[in-house]
């Protein structure tokens, strides 16, 4: 079985599988930014990708889908609840996001992460050609690094955290903290969005290790005496730029996005919010700045509109629960106060979208609101400024996403501060087309030329120069 080159390790496969009654195998592609990141770089590269269905109990034999080779791996019922909504989205999620969420701290989580991380190393241990590269994803698991290399000591094995990685007095918090980085330290390269997040991983290492560290460089000693060097550093994920580009050039797409403004009442301005029903969103801020502004009269309907795209996420853990509650209720008073009959000021809705109707809303919409109150990098900021070709629109992007170290060129807001953010969403509303222009250009300059295939390329570029050890390799 151990034939493969290149093999992704992450929580989920790039697809959901379902099994019909009649015991019929299906999939659709699944959620979420990891994925859509790396599905043009494994086909790419004829590779295999470890990960979970999606369903509980669900793990099919192996099978290949556009040249990947897909490997299930089992999640029960109480590894979802203890691993995947306990320990990884509501212990690490909300730390590793500066506890905008009092994160739970529960051994039993910690217990079933450790044997959850032990499964896919083992499943990624089984299809890693002798001296293959093994690419492992995000905060779900990362302790599989130092089991695999365990395993298998002939890896060169990389890892890529998709999230931001916390201060130093933050992540303090974690009880397993020095676990949680020995388990990184496997690595031979620990990729992180920003450089802010490598520099706060290797104050990490200095604080609850022993180890040395020059810079990004880590050195480990072996237990046979050998010396090894890990390295930290940002490599900012993007998105498929060109795909974008191209179908919101699409005379379907351009025609779908004269219909949404239609459907929405024909508005003189579009405001658009896309996002994962997240708390680290922003999403109750950016409304509530948006009411005010309905409130003060700065706004008017019908002449504003705002269509808030709020696709269901996590929803059995009970922040996300709490998160749909406060929206659901902010939005239906806002729409009861300023909305009249055939008219709404918020278009709300609890959906995802195929890429299609994405790049449409994208291409319809005036002014788009990312007002995250922390994200690792945010693509849906990048997705905007690469469907729109026509060079208008503009971006209102928050300070504390790692698309604000690359996207100058948008309008900054600290979400936090609603009266600075109903001021910049005012000008963003209001700005001429020439500035419009302008800003866009620069925006679409750095979106095109850095997009994900670089990305990947540049990472595993890197890993790639690892020198061989001469004991395995
Ligand atoms: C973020 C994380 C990914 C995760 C995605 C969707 O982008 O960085 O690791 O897959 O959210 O979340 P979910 O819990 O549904 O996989």
């Amino acid at each position: 079985e151990a034939e493969y080159d290149l093999v992704v390790v992450a929580n989920r496969l790039p697809v959901d599988i379902s099994i019909s009654d009649e015991g019929e195998l299906s999939w659709t592609r699944s959620p979420g930014g990891l994925v859509t990141a790396l599905a043009p770089v494994m086909q790419g590269a004829a590779g295999a990708w470890v990960g979970w269905s999606g369903a509980p109990d669900l793990a099919p034999d192996p099978f290949d889908v556009d040249d990947v080779h897909l490997v299930p791996v089992a999640l029960s019922e109480s590894d979802i609840e203890l691993y995947y909504e306990g320990f990884a989205n509501d212990t690490l999620w909300p730390l590793y996001h500066d506890v905008i969420e009092k994160p739970t701290y529960h051994r039993l989580w910690w217990d079933a992460y450790r044997q959850v991380n032990r499964r896919f190393a083992e499943a990624a241990a089984a299809q890693a050609a002798p001296g293959a590269i093994v690419w492992v994803h995000d905060y779900q698991l990362q302790l599989v690094p130092a089991l695999l290399r365990e395993l298998r000591p002939d890896l060169r094995i990389g890892f890529f955290n998709h999230i931001p990685f916390p201060a130093l007095e933050i992540f303090a918090q974690l009880p397993w903290r020095s676990q949680v980085v020995h388990g990184l330290l496997g690595a031979d390269l620990i990729g992180f969005q920003r450089t802010s997040d490598a520099a706060n991983f290797v104050r990490s290492v200095r604080r609850f290790t022993d180890l040395t560290t020059r810079g990004e460089v880590i050195t480990m000693t072996e237990e046979d005496g050998g010396r090894r060097h890990v390295r930290a550093a940002a490599f900012p994920i993007s998105i498929d730029s060109g795909h974008f580009d191209d179908l919101a050039r699409s005379p379907a797409v351009a025609k779908r996005a004269l219909e949404i403004r239609e459907e929405v009442g024909s508005p003189d301005v579009l405001l658009l919010g896309v996002d994962r029903l997240d708390y680290t969103k922003g999403i109750r801020h950016r409304i509530k700045a948006f009411g005010e502004l309905l409130q003060d009269g700065r706004l008017t309907v019908p002449k504003v509109t705002l269509i808030q795209v709020a696709s269901p996420s996590r929803e059995n853990v009970g922040a996300y629960q709490q998160l749909r509650e406060d929206v659901e209720l902010l939005v239906g008073r806002i729409n009861g106060e300023y909305g009249h009959l055939g008219c709404q000021p918020i278009r709300y809705l609890h959906h995802s979208y195929p890429p299609e109707e994405m790049a449409a809303l994208y291409l319809a919409a005036d002014v788009m609101l990312v007002t995250a109150l922390r994200d690792g990098m945010n693509l849906v900021a990048k997705e905007y400024v690469a469907a729109r070709s026509d060079e208008r629109g503009v971006l209102v992007l928050s300070e504390f996403t790692g698309a604000a170290d690359e996207l100058a060129g948008s309008v900054f807001v600290n979400p936090h501060d609603i009266d600075g953010m109903k001021d910049r969403i005012v000008s963003a509303v209001e700005m001429d087309y020439r500035e419009q222009r302008k800003r866009m250009r620069r925006l679409r300059r750095r979106v095109l030329a850095d997009d994900v295939e670089k990305w990947s390329q540049s990472f595993l570029a890197v890993l790639g120069a690892v020198p061989q050890n001469p004991v395995h390799r």
